[in-house]
């Protein structure tokens, strides 16, 4: 048996980031604890959310995943490798297994290069095709595969809406065929009308080729379709892990109890009986451990 078998594509372990910032007159250094001991992994065919407020620290952490960022402590291991602290010469192959999705697809589009040619990119760097008429099938099997005619391939990003261009974001994410893809709020600069779609875009490529996510997201509804286990940061911590129904049923940390109680209930009548619960963000405790209060259930110490 493969000796991979069974083991989370991601594993995360005490993962920290801070910033030392300088004060406006350069003198006073302050330190901004941006990740502060993250552990939790990502099972192959996985989605993994990860929630909280602005400024907890979920694209740092999707950075440091994806090494555009250097970790200031903790270790990730992907397939099975540590990639912590892999040379740049090194990260080729992992650069190709891991893949990333922005939140705005226009600015991570080159705006001079056709879409069809950003789509084979990867393609190329990664020397997967070598001719130029397989270069054109698999583009197209790729446009389709996300819902976009082939025959645009030839034009150009602003030719297309929000949501065409987050299509071929993913068409360029999913070319590699990569484990694990780290979308941060891939759906957050769309409309509303077009979310739904592409999230359920995201859940038919995953049961298609079982490749997991990290999806960092604002919107819990969409989370709690989408991700099978949530993972809730606060102030550079996770305050609370569960599996997606075990968080919206059992939230215990005062925090997840608030996020899900801003929720908009869409019952008219629920919706008016619905109770807010309001929590003052508190940076945890240092010392503040996750402790298991069921089976895959993780909450963080109160003070
Ligand atoms: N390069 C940097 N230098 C200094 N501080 C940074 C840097 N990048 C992030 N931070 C700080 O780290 C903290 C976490 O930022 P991060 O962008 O990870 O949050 P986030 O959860 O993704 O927020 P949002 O929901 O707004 O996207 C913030 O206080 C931010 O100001
Ligand atoms: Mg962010």
């Amino acid at each position: 048996m493969n000796a991979l078998a069974g083991r989370p594509v991601l594993e995360v372990e005490n993962l920290t980031r801070h910033f030392i910032t300088k004060g406006f007159f350069g003198r006073e250094e302050h330190r901004v604890r941006a990740v502060d001991g993250v552990s939790f992994t990502v099972g192959a065919g996985e989605t993994l959310g990860l929630v909280g407020e602005s400024g907890s620290g979920k694209s740092t952490t999707g950075r440091l995943v994806l090494r555009l960022d250097d970790a200031t402590a903790g270790r990730i291991h992907f397939e099975g490798q540590e990639i912590t602290s892999l040379r740049r010469g090194q990260l080729r192959t992992m650069r190709r297994r891991m893949q990333v999705v922005f939140q705005d697809p226009y600015s991570s589009l080159n705006p001079r290069m056709r879409v069809g040619d950003a789509v084979a990119e990867p393609l190329e760097a990664h020397g997967i095709i070598k001719d130029k008429k397989a270069r054109q099938e698999k583009v197209a099997d790729l446009f389709q595969r996300v819902g976009l005619n082939p025959r645009f391939a030839t034009r150009f990003p602003h030719e297309f809406s929000g949501g065409q261009r987050q299509r071929i974001g993913i068409a360029r994410a999913i070319a590699v065929e990569p484990r694990l893809i780290v979308a941060d709020e891939p759906i957050t600069a769309l409309d509303v009308s077009i979310q739904a779609q592409i999230v359920n875009l995201f859940m038919d490529l995953q049961e298609e080729m079982g490749v997991a996510y990290l999806f960092i997201a604002h919107d819990l509804a969409m989370v709690r379709h989408l991700c099978h286990r949530v993972a809730v940061m606060l102030r550079g911590r996770i305050v609370e892990t569960a599996a997606t129904e075990q968080l919206f049923a059992d939230a215990r940390h005062p925090y997840t109890q608030a996020l899900i109680s801003a929720m908009p209930i869409p019952d008219p009548d629920r919706e008016q009986a619905r109770q807010r619960i309001f929590y003052e963000a508190v940076t945890p405790p240092a010392d503040a451990r996750l402790q298991e209060v069921s089976p895959g259930h993780w909450v963080l110490d109160q003070a």
